[in-house]
């Protein structure tokens, strides 16, 4: 989401005559997107302030702060950090070239925190700076409507707001002209997507307006298609029936379920239980595709007991994912759960991080063990950043997969067939290029 966002600003920043240079010593005006989701991810923008107060020449820039630690702090960091010239909201970003403009005149101080333009789409506008020239990032909703009580976004991204389905089906089909291979449909909870109107989806079925949307998405033919993240709660059957149906629904499913004990789930208020939770991982693994499942587990939620955890262990092993992200809770001023005492200790809550890090990691080593020998579709993304004569890409279940070739298979999607397995991606041999 803050890659997708950066996009923006930057589609906003050119689209008004702005250059976007490497780096921050010769830049007039530097601006740093932020992520508030835990206080690690926090305190990152102050240590980037003093880096850049340190590296800077004699004229110093104006310095921006966007996203999340901008709306939810506001004018505290004027106040902590007198080096800010502007504080920029999760829902300014379209008014970027006007507020640097307000600084630039003269202004010391400037901050926006107000909601979007409401001429303005409601998602991304249709964006020409992108992180890759094959894969984009498509909101289509924005902001949650959840409130689990340790989160912090509902009040740092607002309300969920869905953009129209005909102007997210426009983009795509535009992306596949310009040669994009592979589209991610994000958003906090891509299962709540619930636009207005349903230009776009006319004529297609399905019992959810995002059960629809997956498959108008499937019909621009887009080569690859994938999307996250979902709740639990909202992931119904006929998600998956929607995926069985397409094979460019790629075969990937993050399905983040924080923890396996239902008294936390409750203090957590996701609204279901470990069992019900299964009961949705079941469905997809008696499924006809094969499909790659990702979680998100909090360790050391307020009151985690011993007990909890061992709920957790035993749902991590009855659901054999492919991959798993590991947090430790940390607590967010605002929220529900703030009011709790956060009275696991560090250091039990880092023992459990790592008993939990270490039975994934025999659970995947076993599961991309199971690939070895087998014959799978890469989309090439990049030089590896390891070897100069690898190349490096997703598989459709999300893998990382490297393999020595050419620079001109860029941008292609191969068939490799694995021959290595690494402890967090695969390696093998291009067999045809199409
Ligand atoms: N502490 C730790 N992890 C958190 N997450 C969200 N809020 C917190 C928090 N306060 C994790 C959840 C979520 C992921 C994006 O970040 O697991 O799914
Ligand atoms: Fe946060 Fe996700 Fe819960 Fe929304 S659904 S409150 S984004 S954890």
């Amino acid at each position: 989401m803050n890659v997708a966002d950066t996009e923006r600003a930057v589609t906003r920043l050119r689209q008004a005559g702005y250059e976007i240079i490497g780096s921050a010593e010769s830049a007039d005006v530097v601006l740093l997107n932020t992520c508030s989701v835990r206080e690690r991810a926090e305190h990152k923008v102050f240590t980037r302030l003093g880096e850049i107060k340190r590296d800077m020449g004699t004229s110093p820039p104006l310095i921006g702060v966007m996203g999340c630690v901008a709306q939810l702090e506001g004018e505290r960091l004027f106040a902590n950090a007198p080096s800010i010239n502007l504080i920029i909201g999760t829902r300014a970003t379209d008014r970027l070239p006007d507020l640097i403009d307000e600084a630039r005149g003269g202004k010391r101080q400037v901050m926006d925190l107000g909601e979007r333009n409401p001429n303005d789409d409601s998602g991304a506008i249709s964006k020409n700076e992108r992180h890759s020239p094959y894969v984009a990032f498509i909101p289509i909703i924005e902001g949650c409507n959840k409130f689990c009580t340790y989160c912090i976004v509902p009040y740092s991204r607002g309300r969920e707001i869905s953009r129209p389905a005909s102007e997210i089906i426009g983009e795509i089909l535009k992306l596949k002209k310009e040669g994009y291979k592979e589209v991610h449909l994000i958003g906090q909870n891509v299962n709540s997507y619930r636009p207005q109107g349903s230009e776009g989806m006319e004529g297609f079925s399905g019992v959810t307006p995002f059960s629809r949307l997956l498959r108008a998405v499937a019909a621009t033919g887009m080569d690859r298609i994938k999307y996250t993240t979902s709740f639990p709660r909202d992931f119904h059957t006929d998600i998956v029936a929607a995926m069985e149906e397409h094979e460019n629904l790629c075969n990937w499913i993050h399905l983040p379920v924080q923890s396996g004990s239902d008294r936390l789930l409750r203090g957590m208020r996701r609204g279901y239980s470990a069992s019900d939770y299964l009961r949705r991982i079941e469905a997809v693994k008696k499924a006809k595709r094969r499909y790659a499942l990702t979680s998100d587990i909090i360790v050391g939620f307020p009151g985690e007991t011993e007990e909890d955890f061992a709920a957790t262990i035993s749902l991590v092993q009855a659901c054999q994912y492919d991959s798993l992200y590991i947090f430790k809770y940390s607590e967010r001023l605002r929220t529900p759960a703030a009011k709790l005492l956060d009275n696991v200790p560090e250091a039990e809550k880092t023992l459990r991080f790592r008993t939990l890090e270490k039975i994934q990691a025999d659970i995947q080593i076993k599961l991309l063990a199971d690939y070895y020998g087998r014959t799978l579709s890469v989309l090439v993304e990049g030089r590896s950043a390891k070897s100069e004569y690898d190349l490096t890409g997703h598989t459709t279940c999300h893998k990382v997969l490297n393999f020595p070739g050419p620079s001109d298979l860029l941008g292609q999607i191969c068939s490799v067939t694995v021959s290595e397995i690494k402890a967090h991606s695969l390696y093998g041999h291009l067999e045809v290029a199409r």
